[in-house]
């Protein structure tokens, strides 16, 4: 082949692959990475744990050394068993959730480790979690095992839809939160925060459903937010 066609070609070909084709958001500046779940195999169908596909994107995104944009594409499902998105990340870090993410339906997807977490950004600086996707806790299964709905039932813990641990400069916003199996977004040893635009709804007989829960934060700004729970803050 020609050389200067063959240098073409591989320009077209890496510009088609790196091209995830998701619109990103305008305050995203250029030269950023975009990487998709679906780029990792991600199945999306409601149905099967596509977990390995989050932890792999997750790695790639945290890793990056341009500014990142992780993209959780819409109109799709995705099943997530218990994770940990853990910092720090070499550049700062949006998680783009434009589709859904569903909790697992089987409680004995938790042990009794982490059984009071599901979604967790641990130690990430600079990290926008927004999209206008939604996150769903499926709780209706922790509800009717709950305790306080049923005396003769054990106490145990449910987990917290969303935990943030030391994220620092953290920003979310634009998000659906719903039945989460006990609070939904929880705050906790992090500073100069800001909610924003987040709508929160469980049913008003979900047990311990708080909308958000502040723990050793500090700087947090709450502004827009919409939340209709079992509890409000707390
Ligand atoms: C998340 O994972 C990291 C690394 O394994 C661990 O140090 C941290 O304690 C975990 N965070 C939570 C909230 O469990
Ligand atoms: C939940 O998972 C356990 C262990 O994997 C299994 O034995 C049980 O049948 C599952 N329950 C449902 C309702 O799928
Ligand atoms: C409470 O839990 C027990 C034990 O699982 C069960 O037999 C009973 O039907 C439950 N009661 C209600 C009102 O759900």
């Amino acid at each position: 082949m020609d050389p200067s066609k063959f240098l073409i070609l591989s320009i077209l070909t890496l510009l088609t692959h790196n091209c995830s084709c998701q619109s990103v958001p305008s305050h995203i500046e250029e030269g950023h990475r975009v990487v998709s779940v679906d780029d990792h195999f991600a199945k999306g169908d409601g149905a099967t744990d596509d977990s390995k596909a989050f932890k792999k994107a997750w790695k790639e995104t945290c890793s990056s050394s341009v500014s990142a944009v992780l993209v959780v594409p819409k109109r799709r499902r995705y099943l997530l068993e218990q994770l940990n998105f853990t910092g720090p990340c070499k550049s700062p870090v949006t998680f783009l959730i434009k589709g859904t993410l569903a909790a697992p339906l089987n409680r004995s997807e938790w042990n009794d480790k982490n059984r009071r977490l599901w979604i967790v950004f641990d130690s990430v600086r600079n990290l926008v979690v927004e999209g206008g996707g939604t996150i769903n806790g499926n709780g209706h299964i922790w509800w009717q095992n709950s305790c306080k709905r049923n005396k003769t039932l054990p106490c145990i813990g449910a987990p917290m839809a969303l935990t943030f641990v030391s994220c620092n400069y953290l920003r979310v916003k634009n998000l659906r939160i719903k039945d989460s199996q006990q609070f939904h977004v929880v705050v906790k040893d992090s500073r100069e925060v800001k909610l924003s635009k987040l709508f929160i709804h469980a049913p008003e007989k979900s047990p311990n459903t708080d909308g958000i829960h502040l723990d050793h934060a500090s700087n947090v700004v709450i502004r827009n937010c919409e939340i209709r729970t079992g509890d409000k803050l707390g």
